[in-house]
């Protein structure tokens, strides 16, 4: 190899050594073999050469090519290896670390009550009902036995709407859920199962009344219904709600014009801490009764073969007892904050509590 190829050979080796990424390495590449390359120049020049002299340069040139190819290839492998390592090092990642915290949502403890009393009342064979916000007066209250006159429709602070529906009747947001039972007696034939929480609205605005709340009501018509059985089922659920086994349950004689016998149903607790169950005192907790015979009539089903209990409670109240919770007025305030303390798991199921 002539001293000016050997010299070509030796620089380029070096230029590769020097190139220490993609771009430098191609610039070497290409001012050695790229078209107006170094050894391109060359055997370029090689035409100008005598027959013999060419031979010889030719060959040796050729050789110098091959050799400088595979220099160039190698450096490229070299540092694309390089490359991919430093690459492997950077990207590096510990697949043992803890996921970041997702945030999710909560259900708020209005929903959570209702999700309960689904469970318990669904594990007890009842189905659920729902019926509209908006009432007439008929469903609300006559069919209830609730005639025109009578106190319990100024009790109840009635939001009265303008005008009529199609049946001509007035109007109302529902001031109680006891409504649904109307309808579910009106479209199904019994036996009837079922309960229906829901949204209910009173004109009444104060500490611990909003004007917009929620109350589930219970219904149950069948053969030979008695108040054994109301008393039992509600007894049940409220030991199951509240999770609380021996949780003291009272009957209370009272009166609703849609039962009769009408009971109210009082749970044992402490006054002083608030804390249910034994304490010796008293906490009325919802209303209840064997359905009256003139609603039965009133929904078309024959008081003389079916009879049936019903029960009505404010979820808000009760969902308060059973957490502690001392407000009533940041259940509707869609504060972030209340909600992360008070609020519940999604993906944590509803738990029965034994003997439900
Ligand atoms: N509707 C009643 C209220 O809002 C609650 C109630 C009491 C419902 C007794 C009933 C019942 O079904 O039998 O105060």
């Amino acid at each position: 190899m002539t001293d000016d190829l050997s010299r070509l050979k030796a620089e380029t080796e070096a230029a590769l050594a020097a190139a220490t990424d993609l771009r430098a390495w191609d610039a070497v590449r290409v001012g050695v073999l790229g078209k107006n390359g170094r050894l391109t120049g060359l055997l370029k020049e090689l035409g100008k050469l005598a027959p013999d002299e060419r031979r010889e340069r030719g060959a040796a040139l050729n050789l110098l090519r091959d050799a400088l190819n595979g220099a160039v290839e190698a450096r490229k492998q070299a540092l694309e290896a390089a490359e991919m390592e430093a690459r492997l090092g950077r990207e590096r990642m510990d697949v043992t670390l803890p996921p970041r915290p997702r945030p999710t949502g909560l259900i708020h403890p209005i929903s959570r009550t209702m999700e309960e009393m689904a469970a318990i009342f669904g594990a007890m064979g009842f189905g659920i009902a729902e019926g509209p916000d908006v009432e007439d007066d008929w469903r609300n209250f006559g069919a209830l036995n609730i005639p025109a006159h009578h106190p319990a429709r100024q009790d109840m602070d009635t939001f009265y709407l303008p005008g009529t529906d199609d049946e001509g009747r007035q109007r109302v947001l529902r001031t109680h859920t006891s409504p649904v039972q109307v309808r579910t007696m009106l479209n199904q034939p019994p036996p009837i199962r079922v309960i229906v929480p829901g949204r209910t609205y009173r004109a009444d605005h104060d500490a611990t009344h909003s004007p917009m709340f929620h109350q589930v009501e219970g219904l149950v018509i069948d053969r030979d219904i008695t108040l054994g059985h109301l008393k039992g089922c509600l007894i049940d659920f409220l030991r199951a709600f509240f999770g609380i086994t021996n949780l003291p349950v009272r009957f209370r004689s009272s009166y609703f014009p849609f039962t009769e016998p009408s009971m109210e149903v009082d749970i044992g607790w402490n006054r002083k801490t608030g804390e249910l169950g034994g304490g010796g005192d008293w906490l009325e907790i919802l209303g209840s009764g064997m359905v009256h015979p003139k609603v039965l009539a009133n929904c078309g089903i024959d008081p003389r073969e079916w009879q049936g209990f019903a029960f009505g409670m404010g979820i808000e109240r009760v969902t308060m007892l059973k957490h502690g919770m001392p407000d009533l007025r940041p259940f509707y305030e869609s504060d972030i904050r209340w909600l992360r303390h008070y609020g519940f798991n999604p993906l944590a199921p509803v738990m029965l509590h034994e003997g439900v």
